[in-house]
Protein backbone atom coordinates (compact mmCIF):
# COMPACT_ATOMS: atom_id res chain seq x y z
CA UNK A 1 0.00 0.00 0.00
CA UNK A 2 1.06 3.27 -0.67
CA UNK A 3 2.13 5.30 2.36
CA UNK A 4 1.16 8.43 2.47
CA UNK A 5 3.85 10.83 1.88
CA UNK A 6 5.07 13.60 4.78
CA UNK A 7 3.95 17.26 4.27
CA UNK A 8 6.56 20.15 3.95
CA UNK A 9 5.88 23.43 3.57
CA UNK A 10 8.25 26.57 2.75
CA UNK A 11 8.51 30.03 1.67
CA UNK A 12 10.70 32.83 0.32
CA UNK A 13 9.32 36.38 -0.04
CA UNK A 14 9.57 38.39 -2.54
CA UNK A 15 11.40 41.29 -1.06
CA UNK A 16 14.53 40.98 -2.04
CA UNK A 17 17.11 39.65 -5.29
CA UNK A 18 17.74 35.99 -3.86
CA UNK A 19 21.41 34.94 -3.41
CA UNK A 20 23.91 31.90 -3.59
CA UNK A 21 22.80 31.91 0.21
CA UNK A 22 18.99 31.31 -0.68
CA UNK A 23 20.46 28.94 -2.86
CA UNK A 24 22.86 26.66 -1.20
CA UNK A 25 20.91 27.10 1.81
CA UNK A 26 17.48 26.83 1.09
CA UNK A 27 16.61 25.87 -2.52
CA UNK A 28 19.34 23.54 -3.47
CA UNK A 29 17.98 21.48 -0.65
CA UNK A 30 14.31 21.53 -1.49
CA UNK A 31 15.15 20.08 -5.06
CA UNK A 32 16.65 17.20 -3.08
CA UNK A 33 13.03 16.54 -1.19
CA UNK A 34 10.72 16.53 -4.10
CA UNK A 35 10.84 13.20 -4.50
CA UNK A 36 10.12 11.76 -0.93
CA UNK A 37 8.20 14.41 0.19
CA UNK A 38 4.41 16.21 -0.60
CA UNK A 39 5.89 19.64 -0.88
CA UNK A 40 4.28 22.98 -0.96
CA UNK A 41 6.51 25.78 -1.71
CA UNK A 42 5.46 29.36 -1.53
CA UNK A 43 6.53 32.70 -3.04
CA UNK A 44 4.99 34.52 0.52
CA UNK A 45 3.92 38.11 -0.66
CA UNK A 46 1.94 38.86 1.98
CA UNK A 47 5.08 38.75 4.28
CA UNK A 48 6.67 40.98 2.33
CA UNK A 49 4.46 43.48 2.59
CA UNK A 50 5.09 44.22 5.90
CA UNK A 51 7.78 46.49 4.61
CA UNK A 52 6.96 49.14 2.37
CA UNK A 53 7.26 47.59 -1.14
CA UNK A 54 6.94 49.18 -4.67
CA UNK A 55 4.44 47.39 -6.75
CA UNK A 56 5.36 47.50 -9.85
CA UNK A 57 8.58 46.16 -8.29
CA UNK A 58 6.65 43.25 -5.87
CA UNK A 59 5.06 42.17 -9.23
CA UNK A 60 8.28 41.68 -10.91
CA UNK A 61 9.98 40.05 -7.97
CA UNK A 62 6.94 37.51 -7.19
CA UNK A 63 7.39 36.59 -10.91
CA UNK A 64 11.11 36.58 -10.61
CA UNK A 65 11.00 34.11 -7.65
CA UNK A 66 8.91 31.54 -8.53
CA UNK A 67 11.27 31.52 -12.20
CA UNK A 68 13.86 30.52 -10.12
CA UNK A 69 12.31 27.73 -7.81
CA UNK A 70 11.36 26.27 -11.22
CA UNK A 71 14.77 26.87 -12.66
CA UNK A 72 16.42 25.63 -9.60
CA UNK A 73 14.88 22.22 -10.42
CA UNK A 74 11.52 22.19 -8.41
CA UNK A 75 8.83 20.00 -10.55
CA UNK A 76 6.08 21.66 -10.73
CA UNK A 77 4.47 17.94 -11.39
CA UNK A 78 5.64 16.93 -7.67
CA UNK A 79 5.47 20.08 -5.58
CA UNK A 80 2.86 22.56 -5.21
CA UNK A 81 3.85 26.18 -6.18
CA UNK A 82 1.99 28.55 -5.22
CA UNK A 83 1.46 32.73 -4.55
CA UNK A 84 0.52 32.94 -0.72
CA UNK A 85 -2.00 36.07 -2.01
CA UNK A 86 -3.79 33.58 -4.39
CA UNK A 87 -4.72 31.26 -1.49
CA UNK A 88 -6.58 33.52 0.52
CA UNK A 89 -6.80 30.98 3.17
CA UNK A 90 -3.30 32.14 4.25
CA UNK A 91 -5.45 35.65 5.53
CA UNK A 92 -7.97 34.21 7.08
CA UNK A 93 -6.11 31.33 9.24
CA UNK A 94 -3.95 34.06 10.04
CA UNK A 95 -6.66 36.14 11.91
CA UNK A 96 -8.00 32.97 13.55
CA UNK A 97 -4.98 32.10 14.80
CA UNK A 98 -3.97 35.58 16.21
CA UNK A 99 -6.63 35.89 18.31
CA UNK A 100 -4.78 32.50 20.34
CA UNK A 101 -1.46 34.17 20.16
CA UNK A 102 -0.28 36.38 22.92
CA UNK A 103 1.00 39.91 22.71
CA UNK A 104 4.05 39.04 24.90
CA UNK A 105 4.81 35.77 22.50
CA UNK A 106 4.79 37.85 19.73
CA UNK A 107 7.21 41.06 21.34
CA UNK A 108 9.58 38.30 22.29
CA UNK A 109 10.12 37.56 18.98
CA UNK A 110 13.99 38.67 18.22
CA UNK A 111 13.53 39.25 14.37
CA UNK A 112 10.58 41.54 15.70
CA UNK A 113 12.59 43.33 18.36
CA UNK A 114 15.53 43.91 15.71
CA UNK A 115 12.91 45.13 13.34
CA UNK A 116 11.31 47.66 15.82
CA UNK A 117 14.59 49.07 16.88
CA UNK A 118 14.80 50.27 13.61
CA UNK A 119 11.28 51.05 12.80
CA UNK A 120 10.28 52.49 16.51
CA UNK A 121 6.86 53.66 16.89
CA UNK A 122 6.56 53.28 13.48
CA UNK A 123 6.64 49.88 13.03
CA UNK A 124 3.77 48.63 11.13
CA UNK A 125 1.10 46.22 12.76
CA UNK A 126 2.28 43.74 10.33
CA UNK A 127 5.34 42.84 11.22
CA UNK A 128 4.56 42.21 14.78
CA UNK A 129 2.12 39.79 13.49
CA UNK A 130 3.93 38.17 10.65
CA UNK A 131 4.79 34.61 12.98
CA UNK A 132 1.67 34.89 12.94
CA UNK A 133 0.74 34.43 9.27
CA UNK A 134 3.90 31.79 9.09
CA UNK A 135 2.35 29.80 11.61
CA UNK A 136 -0.98 29.74 9.02
CA UNK A 137 1.05 29.06 6.32
CA UNK A 138 2.21 26.17 8.00
CA UNK A 139 -0.37 24.49 10.04
CA UNK A 140 -3.05 24.87 7.12
CA UNK A 141 -0.98 22.35 5.04
CA UNK A 142 -0.50 20.02 8.17
CA UNK A 143 3.15 20.47 7.46
CA UNK A 144 5.55 17.48 9.19
CA UNK A 145 8.63 19.34 7.92
CA UNK A 146 9.65 23.05 7.70
CA UNK A 147 13.37 23.64 6.43
CA UNK A 148 14.05 26.84 7.38
CA UNK A 149 16.92 28.34 8.49
CA UNK A 150 18.56 29.13 11.96
CA UNK A 151 16.81 32.49 12.23
CA UNK A 152 13.55 30.91 11.54
CA UNK A 153 13.61 28.75 14.06
CA UNK A 154 11.95 30.81 16.98
CA UNK A 155 8.96 31.36 14.55
CA UNK A 156 8.51 27.81 14.65
CA UNK A 157 8.75 27.31 17.87
CA UNK A 158 5.83 29.68 18.52
CA UNK A 159 3.85 28.13 15.03
CA UNK A 160 4.37 24.78 17.45
CA UNK A 161 2.84 26.80 20.60
CA UNK A 162 -0.11 28.18 18.88
CA UNK A 163 -1.30 24.81 17.27
CA UNK A 164 -0.93 22.89 20.62
CA UNK A 165 -2.71 25.33 22.76
CA UNK A 166 -5.50 25.57 19.80
CA UNK A 167 -5.51 21.52 19.43
CA UNK A 168 -5.89 21.85 23.49
CA UNK A 169 -8.80 24.32 23.91
CA UNK A 170 -10.22 22.34 21.42
CA UNK A 171 -9.18 19.00 20.09
CA UNK A 172 -6.73 17.24 18.06
CA UNK A 173 -6.59 19.96 14.70
CA UNK A 174 -3.23 20.67 13.88
CA UNK A 175 0.31 18.32 13.05
CA UNK A 176 2.47 19.71 15.04
CA UNK A 177 5.34 20.73 12.58
CA UNK A 178 9.32 20.28 12.85
CA UNK A 179 12.03 22.42 11.63
CA UNK A 180 14.24 21.01 8.93
CA UNK A 181 17.26 22.81 9.66
CA UNK A 182 19.87 21.82 7.08
CA UNK A 183 23.24 20.69 8.58
CA UNK A 184 25.91 22.92 9.47
CA UNK A 185 27.66 23.55 6.21
CA UNK A 186 25.08 25.47 4.20
CA UNK A 187 25.00 28.92 6.33
CA UNK A 188 26.75 31.28 3.71
CA UNK A 189 28.70 34.09 4.84
CA UNK A 190 28.51 37.60 4.05
CA UNK A 191 31.70 37.86 1.60
CA UNK A 192 32.74 41.28 3.36
CA UNK A 193 32.72 40.11 6.90
CA UNK A 194 32.46 36.41 6.83
CA UNK A 195 31.63 36.42 10.15
CA UNK A 196 27.76 37.59 9.97
CA UNK A 197 25.43 35.44 7.47
CA UNK A 198 24.90 36.60 3.78
CA UNK A 199 22.16 38.73 2.89
CA UNK A 200 20.42 40.69 0.34
CA UNK A 201 19.88 43.49 2.59
CA UNK A 202 23.70 44.16 3.05
CA UNK A 203 24.81 47.77 1.91
CA UNK A 204 27.89 46.65 0.39
CA UNK A 205 26.68 44.80 -3.43
CA UNK A 206 30.46 42.99 -2.99
CA UNK A 207 28.77 41.68 0.12
CA UNK A 208 26.68 38.39 -1.64
CA UNK A 209 25.93 37.19 -5.20
CA UNK A 210 22.90 36.92 -6.24
CA UNK A 211 21.48 33.64 -8.43
CA UNK A 212 21.29 36.54 -11.06
CA UNK A 213 24.83 38.08 -11.12
CA UNK A 214 26.71 38.09 -14.49
CA UNK A 215 29.49 35.24 -14.39
CA UNK A 216 32.13 38.67 -14.54
CA UNK A 217 29.91 40.08 -11.36
CA UNK A 218 30.61 36.73 -9.67
CA UNK A 219 34.51 36.59 -10.76
CA UNK A 220 35.07 40.36 -9.69
CA UNK A 221 33.16 39.59 -6.05
CA UNK A 222 34.87 36.27 -5.69
CA UNK A 223 38.43 37.94 -5.76
CA UNK A 224 37.66 40.71 -3.55
CA UNK A 225 36.14 38.56 -1.06
CA UNK A 226 37.64 39.33 2.36
CA UNK A 227 40.29 36.20 3.33
CA UNK A 228 42.91 36.72 5.66
CA UNK A 229 47.07 37.23 5.73
CA UNK A 230 47.58 33.64 6.39
CA UNK A 231 47.86 32.06 3.27
CA UNK A 232 46.51 28.56 3.68
CA UNK A 233 43.20 27.25 2.68
CA UNK A 234 42.18 25.55 5.61
CA UNK A 235 38.57 25.09 7.10
CA UNK A 236 39.19 26.82 10.17
CA UNK A 237 37.31 29.64 12.41
CA UNK A 238 40.44 31.27 12.61
CA UNK A 239 39.94 31.79 9.04
CA UNK A 240 36.22 32.77 8.47
CA UNK A 241 36.01 34.64 5.29
CA UNK A 242 38.13 31.36 3.81
CA UNK A 243 36.18 28.59 5.76
CA UNK A 244 33.33 30.64 3.70
CA UNK A 245 34.44 30.07 0.53
CA UNK A 246 35.40 26.69 1.34
CA UNK A 247 31.64 26.12 2.26
CA UNK A 248 30.30 27.50 -1.07
CA UNK A 249 33.30 24.90 -2.80
CA UNK A 250 31.87 22.04 -0.76
CA UNK A 251 28.19 23.02 -1.58
CA UNK A 252 28.81 23.23 -5.23
CA UNK A 253 31.12 20.53 -5.98
CA UNK A 254 30.61 17.48 -3.53
CA UNK A 255 34.18 18.42 -2.86
CA UNK A 256 34.74 17.26 1.31
CA UNK A 257 37.02 19.73 3.30
CA UNK A 258 39.95 17.56 3.28
CA UNK A 259 39.94 17.14 -0.28
CA UNK A 260 39.62 21.04 -0.61
CA UNK A 261 42.49 21.78 1.74
CA UNK A 262 44.99 19.38 0.38
CA UNK A 263 44.25 20.09 -3.40
CA UNK A 264 45.35 24.05 -2.47
CA UNK A 265 48.39 23.06 0.03
CA UNK A 266 50.90 25.57 -0.44
CA UNK A 267 49.30 27.96 -3.50
CA UNK A 268 48.05 30.89 -1.23
CA UNK A 269 44.27 31.56 -2.25
CA UNK A 270 44.75 33.20 -6.00
CA UNK A 271 43.68 29.82 -7.81
CA UNK A 272 41.28 28.83 -5.11
CA UNK A 273 39.21 31.87 -5.73
CA UNK A 274 39.46 31.21 -9.40
CA UNK A 275 37.89 28.00 -8.84
CA UNK A 276 35.40 28.84 -6.28
CA UNK A 277 34.14 31.59 -8.88
CA UNK A 278 33.89 28.99 -11.54
CA UNK A 279 32.13 26.84 -9.63
CA UNK A 280 29.51 29.32 -8.75
CA UNK A 281 29.16 30.47 -12.03
CA UNK A 282 29.24 26.76 -13.82
CA UNK A 283 25.87 26.37 -11.55
CA UNK A 284 24.46 29.14 -11.76
CA UNK A 285 24.53 29.86 -15.72
CA UNK A 286 21.77 27.37 -16.73
CA UNK A 287 19.68 28.22 -14.19
CA UNK A 288 20.35 32.00 -15.43
CA UNK A 289 19.35 30.93 -18.73
CA UNK A 290 16.28 29.19 -17.48
CA UNK A 291 14.82 31.73 -15.45
CA UNK A 292 15.09 34.42 -18.23
CA UNK A 293 13.57 31.23 -20.39
CA UNK A 294 10.85 31.27 -17.73
CA UNK A 295 10.04 35.00 -17.43
CA UNK A 296 9.44 35.24 -21.42
CA UNK A 297 6.72 32.89 -21.31
CA UNK A 298 4.61 34.32 -18.93
CA UNK A 299 1.53 31.85 -20.02
CA UNK A 300 3.97 28.80 -18.73
CA UNK A 301 4.44 30.73 -15.76
CA UNK A 302 0.97 31.39 -15.16
CA UNK A 303 -0.28 28.10 -15.46
CA UNK A 304 1.92 26.97 -13.09
CA UNK A 305 0.90 29.16 -10.36
CA UNK A 306 -3.10 28.91 -10.95
CA UNK A 307 -2.71 25.13 -10.70
CA UNK A 308 -0.79 25.58 -8.04
CA UNK A 309 -2.74 28.02 -6.13
CA UNK A 310 -6.03 25.58 -7.13
CA UNK A 311 -4.33 22.55 -5.35
CA UNK A 312 -3.32 24.96 -2.19
CA UNK A 313 -6.56 25.96 -1.78
CA UNK A 314 -8.42 23.03 -1.66
CA UNK A 315 -6.30 21.86 0.58
CA UNK A 316 -6.03 25.17 3.35
CA UNK A 317 -9.58 25.81 2.79
CA UNK A 318 -10.58 22.50 4.21
CA UNK A 319 -8.40 23.40 6.99
CA UNK A 320 -10.36 26.73 7.56
CA UNK A 321 -13.53 25.09 7.54
CA UNK A 322 -12.27 22.67 10.78
CA UNK A 323 -11.25 25.34 12.44
CA UNK A 324 -14.02 27.68 12.21
CA UNK A 325 -16.61 24.56 12.75
CA UNK A 326 -14.48 24.15 16.00
CA UNK A 327 -14.31 27.36 17.06
CA UNK A 328 -18.06 27.92 16.74
CA UNK A 329 -18.69 29.71 13.55
CA UNK A 330 -22.26 28.87 12.02
CA UNK A 331 -21.32 26.47 8.65
CA UNK A 332 -21.90 28.17 5.44
P1 LIG B 1 15.36 35.04 3.52
O1 LIG B 1 16.17 35.46 2.35
O2 LIG B 1 15.98 35.48 4.81
O3 LIG B 1 13.89 35.34 3.38
O4 LIG B 1 15.47 33.47 3.59
C1 LIG B 1 14.83 32.56 2.70
C2 LIG B 1 15.45 31.19 2.88
O5 LIG B 1 16.84 31.20 2.47
C3 LIG B 1 15.47 30.73 4.35
O6 LIG B 1 15.21 29.33 4.39
C4 LIG B 1 16.88 31.04 4.79
O7 LIG B 1 17.30 30.21 5.82
C5 LIG B 1 17.70 30.80 3.53
N1 LIG B 1 18.90 31.66 3.56
C6 LIG B 1 18.92 33.01 3.43
N2 LIG B 1 20.18 33.49 3.52
C7 LIG B 1 20.99 32.41 3.71
C8 LIG B 1 22.42 32.24 3.88
N3 LIG B 1 23.25 33.27 3.86
N4 LIG B 1 22.89 30.99 4.06
C9 LIG B 1 22.05 29.94 4.06
N5 LIG B 1 20.71 30.02 3.91
C10 LIG B 1 20.18 31.24 3.74
N1 LIG C 1 9.64 33.98 7.38
C1 LIG C 1 10.35 33.16 6.42
C2 LIG C 1 11.71 33.81 6.07
O1 LIG C 1 11.86 34.99 6.13
C3 LIG C 1 9.54 33.02 5.17
C4 LIG C 1 8.32 32.22 5.43
C5 LIG C 1 7.02 32.68 5.48
C6 LIG C 1 8.24 30.83 5.71
N2 LIG C 1 6.17 31.67 5.72
C7 LIG C 1 6.87 30.54 5.89
C8 LIG C 1 9.20 29.85 5.82
C9 LIG C 1 6.45 29.24 6.21
C10 LIG C 1 8.77 28.56 6.15
C11 LIG C 1 7.41 28.26 6.33
O2 LIG C 1 12.61 33.07 5.70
Amino acid sequence: MDEKKKVIFSGIQPSGNLTIGNYLGALKNWVKLQDEYDCYYCVVDLHAITVRQEPKELRRRTLEVLAIYLAAGLDPEKNTLFIQSHVPAHSEGAWLLNCFTYLGELGRMTQYKDKSQRYGDSISAGLLNYPVLMAADILLYNADLVPVGIDQKQHLELTRDIAERFNKLFSPTFNIPEPYIPETGTKIMDLQEPTKKMSKSADNPNSYILILDPPDVIRKKISRAVTDSLGTVKYSDEQPGVKNLMTILNALTGMTMEQIEKKYEGQGYAQFKLDVADAIVTELEPIQKRIKEILDDKEYLENIYKKGAEKANYVASKTIRKMQKKIGFIPR
